[in-house]
């Protein structure tokens, strides 16, 4: 079977509360690792897993984002509005006409990920052999899972897992494992009419996770491990890492840095 995913989406209407005062004038996903918008590093991946139709999902139009991508090549984007920040299920759910029936992969600029192989074509053709929905999967510390979305799996080979149940941000002894999703998704387009069935929960946000449980315990939904390096820039100390990450990764962007991390006797 063929790629059949054509089509991207970008969830990027969030408030990004956690970077405020920035993100009163500044949207998240334009805040920079080193000096690329965290924005930018996904349309990238998407480029090279060979999608060239995106839908960026905003909170207004005529942002920030709209002007910064006025001039791109190669990627057709369309600009979608969610009209209030009911969460990441709702903000996909805005996309639905746009997909229109197709199966479509879904990238949060939040998880960076640095590699060679782009996780998103990975996944891509683990849907192309099985035809269901696919999310990226990464193992985790103990303390980092009351703040991810967390699998129950079987492991079937290296690198791919089968989901029987996800869980949003359980407490440690009632997580089902480690192995964490981690913002990449293959989405087919029965996940439209689980996310219309999930209620919102006690944030009054609309939780993907919780569509994807439900579509979990009816349907197959494979979950991929990747090997790359990934940082949760969601958070400033987080976002700091991973500039740090990656200038250390490309020393001749930041020739200075590794003589003044070491200048600092930690
Ligand atoms: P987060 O859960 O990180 O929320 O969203 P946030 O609003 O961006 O940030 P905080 O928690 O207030 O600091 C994960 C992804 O889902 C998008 C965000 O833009 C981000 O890419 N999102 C979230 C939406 O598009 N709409 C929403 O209603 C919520």
């Amino acid at each position: 079977m063929g790629s059949s995913i054509k089509k991207a989406v970008i969830p990027a209407a969030g408030l990004g509360t956690r970077f405020l005062p920035v993100t009163r004038s500044v949207s998240k996903v334009m805040l920079p690792v080193f000096n690329i918008p965290t924005i930018d590093f996904a349309v990238t991946e998407l480029k090279k897993s060979g999608i060239n139709s995106l839908a960026i999902v905003v909170s207004g139009l005529n942002s920030d984002i709209q002007k910064y991508f006025e001039s791109v090549a190669d990627m057709q984007i369309e600009f979608i509005l969610q009209e209030e920040a009911n969460g990441l299920g709702d903000a996909i759910l805005q996309a639905e006409k746009w997909v229109n029936g197709e199966s479509f992969c879904v990238i949060l600029p939040d998880d960076l990920i640095i590699g060679e192989a782009p996780t998103i074509k990975q996944m891509i053709s683990i849907h192309s052999r099985h035809d269901t929905a696919v999310l990226a999967l990464k193992s985790v510390e103990d303390e980092r899972v009351p703040f991810l979305g967390i699998v129950e799996s079987q492991q079937i080979d290296i690198s791919t897992h089968r989901i029987t149940k996800c869980v949003e941000k359980p407490k440690i002894e009632d997580a089902p494992s480690n192995l964490a999703i981690i913002g990449r998704y293959i989405f087919t387009n029965e996940i439209f009419e689980y996310i219309k069935q999930t209620t919102k929960g006690a944030l009054g946000e609309i939780q993907i996770t919780d569509a994807i449980n439900a579509q979990a315990k009816e349907k197959d939904v494979y979950g991929y491990e990747f090997p790359e390096e990934h940082f949760d820039t969601g958070n400033p100390a987080g976002l700091l890492e991973a500039s740090i990450g990656y200038a250390v990764r490309y020393p001749e962007k930041a020739p200075g840095l590794i003589k003044f991390i070491k200048s600092l006797n930690l």
